[in-house]
């Protein structure tokens, strides 16, 4: 009989990374896909990201090493990565969000799965999310949107509404800049295809962030998103989460969920060459 030899999940779900156990062609995969994301994001990533992708280390010879990244990241906003096997529950994941731990799953794709991911993996977490934890705004944010969700943690639908924020932000945000349209969220910023689709594509509207708005919009996990919703600054996104959310999610009881793909007339979709702050 054969054993599969599965890494020992601690109490807390984190796994040893074990980066010396990555093979050649994990390395290879994740240089492969950085390379890309190398060439597509620089006029399309915001400025913050590209600072944090270039001072973290990243961009080496493969995956990183958590060490050496931790290193870094925690000199620069306290935020440290820990590996872990896959999903972690709801309470888990706000409670590493709120003690500024961010959990990153240790496995890389298959090479078959270069774009499309049943589950997130290494390169979505770490390429995708952590040159962001380096920047100020976005390490308070995320902080602030963990200790939210441990507020919430079991009142369900809260739950779903404050998902939908963090969907629409950290993980599928634009932000509005004096040179026009840039990238902020990892799921984007982790994909070729949606990099460029959620800036030059026609299919997809793109509108104002406004916070109920977005906490009442469905979302989509297996096909590019039918809306984006565009922030004026990584500072403006954390000072909104400075708010109480208690009167909002009461006054969201009253209000429908938002389909997918719907959008108001009062919604101007924004072009991605515009040049403005929006206020
Ligand atoms: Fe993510």
């Amino acid at each position: 009989m054969a054993y599969i030899m599965r890494p020992p999940i601690s109490a807390d779900y984190t796994i040893d990374q074990r980066w010396q156990d990555y093979s050649v062609s994990e390395h290879a995969t994740w240089r492969m896909l950085a390379d890309t994301q190398s060439r597509v994001l620089p006029g399309r990533a915001c400025e913050e990201y590209m600072r944090g992708l270039n001072r973290l280390p990243i961009l080496g010879k493969g995956i990183p090493d958590f060490r050496a990244l931790n290193e870094v990241l925690h000199g620069m906003t306290g935020w440290r990565v820990v590996a872990v096997p896959g999903l972690v529950p709801d309470g888990v994941f706000f409670d590493y969000l709120s003690r500024r731990i961010f959990p990153a799953r240790r496995f890389i794709r298959d090479l078959k799965q270069l774009e499309y991911l049943e589950e997130p993996d290494i390169f979505h977490d770490v390429f995708g999310h952590v040159p962001l934890l380096s920047n100020k705004w976005i390490a308070d944010y995320m902080e602030a949107y963990g200790r939210g969700g441990l507020k919430v943690l079991h009142q369900p639908n809260r739950l779903k509404q404050l998902a939908r924020l963090y969907w629409y932000t950290i993980e599928f945000g634009l932000q509005m800049t004096l040179d026009g349209l840039r990238i902020y969220g990892a799921g984007i910023l982790s994909s070729s295809g949606e990099s460029i689709f959620s800036l030059e594509s026609r299919a997809p509207y793109r509108v104002a962030f406004e916070l109920e708005r977005v906490m009442r919009t469905k979302y989509q996990i297996s096909s590019f998103q039918d809306v984006y919703f565009v922030i004026s600054s990584l500072q403006d996104l954390m000072d909104m989460t400075l708010q109480d959310f208690a009167p909002i999610y009461d006054s969201l009881v009253a209000k429908q969920d938002i389909d997918i793909g719907l959008v108001y007339p009062d919604e101007i979709d924004i072009p991605r060459n515009e040049k403005r702050i929006i206020k």
